[in-house]
């Protein structure tokens, strides 16, 4: 949550920021800022989205080969002018920006206000930039050489709770510091220039070398290059890495949306994912990021998923995978309640964390418990660099490439995508699977994209479809077995985005509570493909339908039983249960895009979201 950017070096820094703001936004959009250093430092900062920012520094002096920038995603204080970033000093000295939470900021605020400190905004940033200044005018007086970097070590030292920040000061105007620990900084090293950002989509465009700054690094560059210590002054030795990204992946590529432009890269982002792993001709499958502790896998007495949000509905989906391909006792749990309810964890438990941007503050803290109890911890993550991968010992990587939108679509696939082939390896290890089970898996998840394409081709019906039902207010989500994940996900894309009240639900939970609020206003989309419960949904459907609801069916190609019922149908191509999933989450993804463009919403930067939560 919350983008940062920084430039140094010497190109003028605005256009910079402003599009490296533009390329972050997705992080948070409550309001933005830039600070300028020349001789001095100039901060342009109001509510509101990057462009806003941009109309606002239209006639100002925007000279500076020094500056930062910041889009917001509100956690202290109400989005307005005066708590966005950047934040300066009451003295002036120093400019920060900074994403996390400072979670002391309360009784350091008390303290600085004993020393006569005053604060315009309700923000935590604004405490920890007077915190710095208190340190480094007082360390000063006595004529002491204490530095802008001893400043910025003895506050952070100070501090409980997650930072990523960079810092100007007025006395250096040449430097830039930067600093983290749990909100995840990136520095792009150019010729004789650097940039610091949340991610390398900023950085992207002008350099693939990089430095993933760990928890208490501080990094000071100017115009000697870049120096790297920790918290306790120890220096540090920066590990330069590449970066694997296209600019073009990163742009809309002539999609209206980066969400329709996602979901229309599944198939790609699925190829992508099981290519190099499964061989469909020699029907062999090889998870290399799993090499060194397989055997641990296949023996272990328990898989514990944990995840949020989308993620968390992926693992739904693994959970049923991993029961029935492997026969491991599986669970699934939010990793916010995970990490605060002592749960029990063995020694050999096997930990999977999913997560797109590997940055989710909770699934971190999740993994680092699971870690201290013994557990092997594996994560599923499809951004490379980011702090979960770093975090576990083992893992998948998703291909499916940068996902911009913040509804999630590609990256779910994706994620199944892992968790059917990790399910699918280990069953065939462990024999929960017999080779002719296995070889099927395997053909039948080779052609899921072609499969997936097909359904694409039907967007222009299920537009139709998303016209009618637009003006709802409520919706209900219904499906069985493996396609009761997918219904959660669907009452979630559809929530966040259109702003209408969905739920998803096993389908034969409805009697107990969901089916008092159907009437003939309230759309229920049901999953409903041919499987082993297909008779019973179809029962489902006959409720639904005895009190007016409006069906909307996701049917298997030719099905036509419920065509006779249903007011709407999607057909999918058919496919084994278990890949179900993969297919029948395409017209749902498809159906919240068309009903939240018609209903006028910022498809792309829902209300109150963000892409990477980066605070608990
Ligand atoms: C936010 C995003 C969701 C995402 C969730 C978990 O809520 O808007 O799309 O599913 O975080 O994020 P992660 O990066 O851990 O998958």
């Amino acid at each position: 949550m919350c983008g940062i950017v920084g430039y140094i070096g010497h190109r003028q820094a605005y256009d910079i920021l402003i599009k490296g703001l533009k390329r972050l936004e997705y992080r948070g959009y409550d309001s933005a800022g830039i600070a300028l250093s020349d001789s001095d430092y100039r901060v342009y900062k109001c509510k509101g989205k990057v462009s806003d920012l941009e109309a606002q520094t239209k006639d100002q002096n925007i000279n500076g080969k020094i500056g930062m920038g910041h889009t917001r995603w509100a956690t202290h204080g109400e989005p307005n002018d005066s708590n966005a970033h950047p934040h300066k000093s009451m003295n002036g000295k120093f400019v920060i920006i900074h994403n996390g939470i400072i979670e002391n900021y309360g009784k350091l605020k008390q303290g600085l206000e004993k020393e006569g400190y005053t604060f315009y905004s309700e923000t935590d940033t604004e405490v920890l930039a007077n915190l710095i200044e208190f340190y480094y005018i007082n360390n000063r007086k006595n004529g002491n050489s204490f530095t802008p970097e001893d400043a910025v070590r003895a506050a952070l030292n100070m501090v409980e709770g997650a930072y990523g920040l960079v810092i100007l000061c007025e006395d250096n105007p040449g430097q830039m510091i930067a600093a983290r620990k749990g909100s995840p900084l990136v520095i792009g090293i150019g010729k004789d220039e650097y940039f610091i950002a949340s991610d390398a989509t900023p950085i992207v465009e002008y350099t693939n070398s990089v430095i993933y700054l760990n928890d208490d690094d501080i990094a000071v560059i100017d115009d000697k290059g870049l120096s790297l210590k920790n918290l306790k002054n120890i220096p540090q030795k920066p590990a330069i890495h590449k970066i694997d990204l296209e600019l073009s992946e990163i742009e809309k590529n002539g999609f209206e949306h980066y969400m329709l432009k996602e979901i229309y890269e599944q198939p790609r982002a699925i190829r992508d994912t099981y290519r190099g792993r499964l061989n469909f001709e020699s029907k062999f499958l090889r998870l290399g990021g799993l090499h060194n502790v397989f055997k641990q896998l296949t023996e272990a007495n328990r898989i514990i998923i944990i995840a949020c949000g989308t993620s968390w509905h992926a693992g739904i989906v693994g959970e049923y995978l991993f029961e029935e391909f492997t026969r491991i006792p599986t669970e699934v749990e939010y990793a916010s309640e995970f990490r605060y309810r002592n749960p029990v964890i063995n020694k050999g438990d096997l930990v999977i964390a999913i997560s797109q941007s590997g940055e989710t503050a909770d699934t971190l803290a999740a993994i680092q418990l699971a870690k201290k109890a013994g557990a092997i911890v594996i994560g599923v993550c499809n951004v490379v660099g980011s702090s979960i991968p770093r975090e576990t010992s083992a893992g998948v990587f998703t291909h499916a490439g940068p996902e911009i939108g913040v509804a999630s679509t590609k990256a779910f696939t994706a994620q199944v995508t892992v968790l059917t082939m990790m399910a699918m390896a280990i069953g065939q290890a462990n024999k929960g699977l017999t080779n002719q089970e296995f070889t099927d898996l395997i053909d039948e998840l080779y052609v899921i994209p072609d499969k997936i394409e097909k359904i694409l081709e039907k967007s222009e019906k299920i537009k139709e479809i998303a016209l009618k039902i637009a003006d709802s207010t409520n919706s209900l989500y219904l499906g069985r077995g493996y396609l009761f994940p997918v219904a959660l996900e669907g009452a979630l894309k559809l929530k966040e985005i259109s702003y209408i009240h969905a739920e998803g639900y096993p389908a034969a939970e409805m009697k107990h509570g969901p089916i008092a609020l159907i009437d003939e206003k309230m759309p229920v989309i049901v999953l409903a493909t041919k499987d082993h419960s297909y008779d019973k949904i179809v029962s489902n459907i006959q409720e639904v339908k005895a009190r007016k609801g409006v069906i909307i069916a996701i049917v298997t190609e030719g099905d036509t039983t419920i065509k006779e019922m249903a007011d709407y149908v999607i057909e999918v191509p058919h496919s084994d249960f278990a890949l179900a999933p993969l297919l029948t989450v395409i017209p749902l993804q498809l159906l919240s895009y068309f009903i939240a463009v018609e209903r006028g919403c910022n498809v792309d930067q829902p209300r109150n979201l963000a892409k990477s939560v980066t605070v608990e």
